[in-house]
C-alpha cells in the first residue's frame, strides 16, 4: 500500500465525517479492498471512530476487507436469472472454487460475489467473469467458463 495514493485520496476529500463512503469507496477502487491501515487512517483524518469505519465498511456489500482475486466472477441472483436457475450456478461456483459467496480463494486466483443484476436478462442465468459476460449458463458449463478466464489470464 501506498502512503502517498492513500495521502492524495483523504486530501482529495477534506476532513468531513459525510465523506467516509466516498474515501472508502476511492481506496477500493485503488487497492481493490480496505486495507485495515487504511482505515485506521480514515477515522483518524474523518475525526470517527475506528469502531464507526469498520461498521460502514461491512454494512456495505460493495466494500471487501480482503484483497480479492486476480478473477472476478460475479454470479447474477437477480430475478431473471434466479427463475431460470442461477442458485445452481452459484452452487457450482462454490463447489468449483471451494469458497461461498464473498469470498477469496487461498491462492488469490479468483473472488466470489453474487450481484442482483446485469442488465442482460435475455441471457439469464449469467455469469460474469472479470469482462467476460456468459450467459445462458449451466451448472456444467461452470467449470469451463473458469477454465476459460485461467487461459485468457495466462495470455496476457
Ligand atoms: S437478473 Fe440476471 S442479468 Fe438481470
Amino acid at each position: 500500500m501506498s502512503d502517498t495514493a492513500l495521502r492524495e485520496i483523504l486530501d482529495s476529500h477534506g476532513s468531513e465525517s459525510g465523506s467516509l463512503v466516498p474515501v472508502l469507496q476511492e481506496i477500493q477502487g485503488k487497492y481493490g479492498y480496505l486495507p485495515a491501515e487504511a482505515m485506521i487512517e480514515v477515522a483518524k483524518r474523518l475525526r470517527v471512530d475506528e469502531a464507526t469505519v469498520y461498521s460502514v465498511a461491512t454494512f456495505y456489500a460493495q466494500f471487501k476487507l480482503v484483497p480479492t482475486g486476480k478473477h472476478q466472477v460475479k454470479v447474477c441472483c437477480g430475478t431473471a436469472c434466479h427463475v431460470r436457475g442461477g442458485s445452481k450456478i452459484l452452487d457450482a461456483a462454490e463447489r468449483e472454487l471451494g469458497i461461498g459467496a464473498g469470498a477469496t480463494t487461498e491462492d488469490r486466483e479468483y473472488s466470489l460475489d453474487r450481484v442482483a443484476c446485469f442488465g442482460s436478462c435475455a441471457l439469464a442465468p449469467v455469469v460474469v467473469v472479470d469482462k467476460d459476460v456468459y450467459g445462458r449458463m449451466t451448472p456444467s458449463r461452470v467449470k469451463s467458463v473458469l477454465d476459460d478466464s485461467v487461459r485468457g489470464g495466462q495470455q496476457e
